[in-house]
């Protein structure tokens, strides 16, 4: 992000690729070469010991490279700017082991390393998700006989962390009332959970291969942790969720994506939503 400069954005919200889930493993290969030659080695090594360990060094370099964006966003966000990231955890058979990888807990760990304080988080029930494991009916495991079924995932975390103290603002600034929510809006926006559904219908294929979030999830988020005018950064853009609701809600947006195939979904989505658009000023950078 070298074209942004230090303390310019107020809040980060995004859903980066989530580490070993399938559908975003060659996207993973593709971006860090020692990634790349993990794979191929574990999948030489067959199973044993070692692969084990193979498999740990991948997990965490998928981290890493993660953690190099979680980076980038401290140093542009402004003191007590606010970064939220949507993250699911992973399950998955490896070595004929089926077995949890909490990518949430590592993301946690990284942003506390890089010096992000950690706010309370939302769990995101999706009402859409069904226990599923290869095709195979509901639950996880062995029919109704102890110990070996597994709990289905049926949330994905959004993360809150915040750079410092809270934000500091003038006595009376405008921007913050004209920004403010209803006390029905607050009552039911600053709990735990929240059940949000899915709201597109029909999705082509690109828009199946974003995983994109329903609008609701970025809406909530700007509402709750920016005023109008400020500068909202997503850097793993998608369809351009994000930035559609920023566009609608007076927000300022830079976006990142590196797939140039979303680039059409992403001008569609932004030139639909300009009418409605409160002025905001939106940058989309191709890498
Ligand atoms: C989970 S999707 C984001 C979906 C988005 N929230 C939406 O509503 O459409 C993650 C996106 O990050 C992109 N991506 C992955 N690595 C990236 C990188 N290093 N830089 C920029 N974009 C990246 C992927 O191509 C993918 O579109």
């Amino acid at each position: 992000m070298d074209d942004v400069d230090d303390r310019s954005v107020h809040l980060m919200v995004t859903s980066p690729p989530y580490p070993m889930i399938e559908m975003w493993d060659q996207q993973f290969r593709n971006i860090d070469e020692k990634i790349d030659q993990l794979w191929t080695k574990m999948n030489r090594e067959g199973s044993c010991d070692k692969q084990e360990e193979t498999l740990g060094g991948i997990y965490n370099l998928m981290h890493e490279s993660l953690a190099q964006v979680w980076s980038e966003t401290y140093r542009v966000l402004v003191d007590g700017g606010i970064a939220c990231v949507n993250i699911g955890d992973a399950t998955r058979n490896i070595n004929g082991i089926f077995r949890l990888f909490p990518n949430h807990a590592k993301v946690v760990e990284h942003c506390e390393k890089i010096g992000f304080v950690s706010l309370p988080y939302i769990l995101w029930r999706k009402p859409t998700t069904k226990p599923k494991y290869k095709g195979k009916g509901a639950f996880l495991g062995s029919g109704m006989l102890p110990p070996n079924a597994y709990v289905t995932l049926d949330c994905e975390f959004i993360l809150i962390f915040r750079k410092g103290g809270p934000r500091r603002f003038t006595p009376k600034d405008p921007a913050r009332y004209e920004s403010r929510y209803t006390k029905q809006e607050r009552d039911k926006w600053f709990t735990q959970i929240w059940d949000v559904i899915g709201t597109k219908q029909f999705l082509s294929e690109v828009e199946r291969r974003a995983a994109a979030f329903p609008e609701e999830i970025p809406r909530r988020l700007m509402r709750m942790f920016s005023v109008v005018g400020d500068t909202v950064l997503d850097p793993f853009l998608g369809t351009g969720t994000t930035l559609k609701v920023a566009m609608e809600l007076g927000r300022n947006m830079i976006g990142y994506e590196i797939d140039k195939e979303f680039k059409r979904i992403v001008e569609r989505e932004t030139h639909a939503t300009k009418a409605k658009s409160l002025g905001a000023k939106v940058e989309l950078v191709n890498r």
